[in-house]
């Protein structure tokens, strides 16, 4: 269990550890930017913070537009005065911000550690929380996460909406963003307040060992009798006991195989609700209840053009500044995929730092094709933790071919010749392409994995990275 770090100002009590804002027993709602923010501003104790370092610490970013900034003081002043009028937040003319004066820092503002608990929720009941960290930097996914929140059962009025299910899937292409819109769904204070018994996560990988898995929860529902277990279903019996009537966000990340999902399902009490991630279309299909297909599956799309372009701004932002049009071709060749917008984000800034003017739009250019983008090591936080090691892009999409079989897989890589962006195909162009009378079970199978994705009858759409490592496996 753990220590929760607090900020107490007035009646509003900050919890740094679940990002929650609450004034007295009323959650208020401040977005997470807001909140990176108010916790800088925090943890300077009344000191100036000048835009600078807000820019680097906040922003990770060595420029930050004064209105980028002001936006964010706007919406917390916003949020802290509808209850309160004191001015916690000061301008410091040309230098920035600070958080109330400082001599008056001991006496309003007040800095606490608590042992696991709800803050402001006045209840006796721990709110137990096992989660990965939020996202650093994440952008767009309002949508998504809105309509999360409508499966997943979350309102602020405590109503649970029509749209709401006991198991919701998210599936979508390698990178897209599953692990993150989950994580992000997991921190949100809103789902804090839905599920009063917390969230427990686990990221499961391809040989997920479930029995520590599921002891691992049970220790954090306060006991250790699941190390006892002798089988499988015993651990989940006796987790689902433990859940009880409870209500859990139960976050199952990165399914490989329908079975895995199994032992959550069974375990999940009654009050639970089951949030799985996957990049399986199969697994998907298979774990969502059937009477729900397709609404239990919740696909994630691709990034808006200009969160993409947002995105690959913020990473390397001298670069899209100055090659504008050519950084736009760039994540539309990318089809705005995270994954592939982060990678090629570091390199582009990297090739800027270097200060050869020339060579950051030859890298434009060779970043199109995703050849260069896949021989890249993976973002920092996909590494792998069991083996701590951070694979390359190519290796992280190789995880889904690696399950086909030989042949499958040729005629995976023979789709890597096609030229046109985005790669589409229809089965008159597979027939003939793969020189086969039925191209149906291969499309089948590929589809099966989520490395084909039908997009209009009888078309099929590849991600611009996987077109990119068939073209890889070409060679
Ligand atoms: N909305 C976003 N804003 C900024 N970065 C993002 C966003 N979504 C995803 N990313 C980044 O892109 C990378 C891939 O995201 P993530 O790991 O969530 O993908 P995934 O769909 O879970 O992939 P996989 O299929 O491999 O599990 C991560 O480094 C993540 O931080
Ligand atoms: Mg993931």
């Amino acid at each position: 269990m753990s220590r929760q770090h607090l900020y107490l100002f007035g009646r509003f009590r900050l919890n740094k550890n679940q990002r929650t804002l609450f004034y007295g027993e009323t959650l208020v709602h401040l977005e997470s930017m807001a909140v990176d923010v108010l916790l800088a501003l925090l943890a300077r104790k009344g000191n100036v913070m000048n835009k600078e370092e807000m820019a680097l610490e906040i922003w990770r970013q060595d420029l930050v537009e004064d209105a980028t900034i002001h936006t964010q003081i706007r919406k917390i002043r916003t949020a802290l005065e509808a209850h309160d009028e004191t001015r916690y937040i000061e301008n410091h003319a040309k230098r920035g911000y600070s958080f109330l004066d400082s001599s008056r820092w001991t006496g309003m503002v007040k800095e606490e550690w608590q042992e696991t608990g709800t803050p402001g929720s006045g209840s006796a009941e721990k709110q137990i929380l096992l989660l990965p960290p939020a996202p650093d930097l994440f952008i767009g996914r309002e949508q998504d996460l809105d309509a999360l929140k409508g499966c997943l059962g979350i309102t602020l009025d405590g109503r649970i909406p029509a749209t709401a299910q006991p198991v919701v899937v998210v599936r979508g292409p390698p990178g897209v963003g599953k692990s993150s819109v989950a994580a992000a769904l997991a921190h949100h204070p809103e789902t804090r307040e839905a599920f009063r018994g917390g969230v427990l996560w686990v990221s499961l990988g391809q040989e997920p060992k479930l029995q520590n898995i599921l002891a691992s929860w049970g220790r954090e529902l306060g006991t250790d009798e699941l190390l006892k277990s002798k089988t499988l279903t015993e651990s989940t019996e006796s987790l689902k006991k433990l859940l009880g009537e409870k209500r859990f966000l139960l976050i199952v990340d990165d399914v490989w195989e329908t079975a895995h999902a199994e032992a959550f399902k069974k375990a999940r009490g009654s009050e639970c609700v089951l949030l799985f991630t996957t990049r399986v279309t199969t697994v998907a299909t298979e774990i969502a209840p059937r009477h729900l297909y397709p609404e239990g599956i919740y696909l994630l799309p691709d990034l808006s053009e200009e969160t993409a372009l947002e995105l690959l701004a913020r990473l390397a932002p001298r670069a899209v500044t100055k090659y504008e049009q050519e950084s736009r071709e760039l994540v539309r060749d990318l089809q705005f995929l995270p994954l592939a917008l982060l990678v090629a984000g570091r390199t582009l800034d990297a090739e800027e730092k270097l200060g050869v003017g020339w060579s950051v739009r030859q890298m434009l250019v060779a970043l199109r094709t995703g050849a260069e983008i896949i021989r890249q090591t993976a973002p920092a936080n996909m590494t792998d933790l069991e083996n701590e090691t951070t694979p390359t892009v190519a290796a992280l999409l190789r995880m889904s071919t690696d399950r086909l079989d030989q042949s499958t897989r040729d005629c995976f890589a023979a789709l890597g010749a096609f030229r046109s962006t985005p790669a589409t195909f229809d089965l008159r162009v597979l027939t003939k392409f793969w020189k086969m009378k039925d191209p149906m079970p291969v499309v089948r199978a590929l589809v099966g994995h989520g490395l084909l994705e039908p997009v209009r009858t009888g078309e099929f759409q590849m991600h611009a990275l996987l077109r990119a490592l068939a073209r890889s496996m070409l060679k």
